[in-house]
């Protein structure tokens, strides 16, 4: 059983997504600032488990806190959540957790609780949110597993699994966890997923520990797999859903989704529903995190591109909604017009 983020009286323990496959590190993150670092660095990713650790970067500051009045600890919290805002832009994860670590000292605040009452409130608030992303997963194994068909091969892109979330399920590999766990038959094909290898370091690893059968592609062989018949269905996860249903996620899932609505292929996308975003209208008010060119044009110390190149590193990109057969979520599963079907799953 995966779980990436771990709270310890200690700090956040959280292993080294960097050093996947090859090595199984732990680090132990002290202070909000370490776990800022991790989030920026991609010690940890994945949006749901972005808002987990952002969640835990809140109760370490608040931790942290020396003073004795709450004016002066409400000031260090607004600097502690802007430094943890300013660390990923697309998942959405991370705001929605920060503004929930927000609301619960304002409301501890407000009730006259003490600051270490306040400290304690925050922690567990951030256990709970930890808790309840494991828990939306598994309703989201259950749900989406139901949608594949037995005997199936499912093509994914980049990691949602157990690794990108608070662990156990993950969101992608959750759905193909369900329908495994509900007696069916599953093979998954995992993209790569170039530059950052998510698909290869991550969810190959995931899904070797499962003993669930997978065959790593290149992103470029897809199209040819599904023209194939070699895939019944695709799970992709997601850092943002706009309120229309367009989805942000991986660069490389936009092309991925074209190809399966060219064969035919049902294209779900998982995702708890702190991951949709009803302020943000369409996919194009989304962010897209551009990330270092080095991740282009080198491997590792290996230069592959000329000097001096120009290089753009889209770290994410937005399928729309038309090309989505269903979003899934731990409330069930949303259908087009998603304008709707979004908004009533907050509703329920
Ligand atoms: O850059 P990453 O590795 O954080 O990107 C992760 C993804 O795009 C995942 O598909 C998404 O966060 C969903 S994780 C359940």
């Amino acid at each position: 059983m995966i779980i990436p983020v771990k709270w310890t009286d200690e700090g956040v323990n959280m292993l080294d997504q960097r050093l996947l496959p090859t090595e199984e590190k732990w680090l132990m993150l002290k202070t909000y600032n370490d776990v800022a670092a991790g989030i920026r660095d991609m010690v940890v990713r994945g949006a749901p488990a972005i808002g987990v650790s952002a969640a835990y970067g809140v109760a370490l500051g608040a931790k942290q806190f020396v003073g004795t009045n709450v004016v002066d600890l409400e000031d260090e919290l607004d600097y502690v959540c802007e430094v943890l805002g300013k660390t990923r832009p697309t998942a959405v994860n991370l705001f929605w957790a920060i503004d929930r670590m927000k609301r619960t000292f304002h409301k501890a605040k407000a009730e006259g609780r003490s600051i270490s009452e306040i400290k304690q409130t925050l922690l567990q608030d951030a256990k709970d949110i930890h808790e309840e992303d494991i828990e939306s997963q598994r309703l989201i194994a259950q749900f989406g597993g139901e949608l594949i068909e037995d005997n199936s091969t499912v093509l994914t892109h980049c990691n949602a699994g157990a690794l990108a979330t608070g662990g156990v399920w993950g969101t992608a590999l959750g759905v193909i966890r369900g329908a495994v766990n509900q007696g069916k038959t599953i093979s998954v094909i995992a993209d790569e997923t170039r530059p950052y290898m998510q698909g290869a370091r991550l969810t190959a690893w995931e899904l070797l520990q499962d003993q669930i059968p997978v065959r790593l592609i290149t992103d470029s062989m897809s199209g040819h797999v599904m023209k194939n018949g070699d895939v019944q269905a695709v799970v992709v996860g997601s850092d943002r859903i706009a309120a229309n249903g367009d989805v942000a996620n991986k660069i490389g899932t936009y092309m991925v989704a074209v190809l399966a609505r060219r064969h035919g292929i049902p294209f779900y996308v998982a995702a708890p529903l702190s991951t949709v975003d009803l302020n943000c209208p369409t996919g194009d008010q989304i962010p897209i995190e551009e990330r270092d060119i080095r991740e282009i044009t080198h491997v590792k110390d290996i230069q592959l591109a000329p000097e001096g190149i120009d290089v753009s590193n889209y770290a994410f990109d937005v399928t729309p909604n038309d090309l989505i057969t269903a979003i899934i979520t731990e409330k069930g599963v949303a259908r087009a017009p998603y304008v709707e079907s979004l908004k009533n799953m907050f509703n329920e």
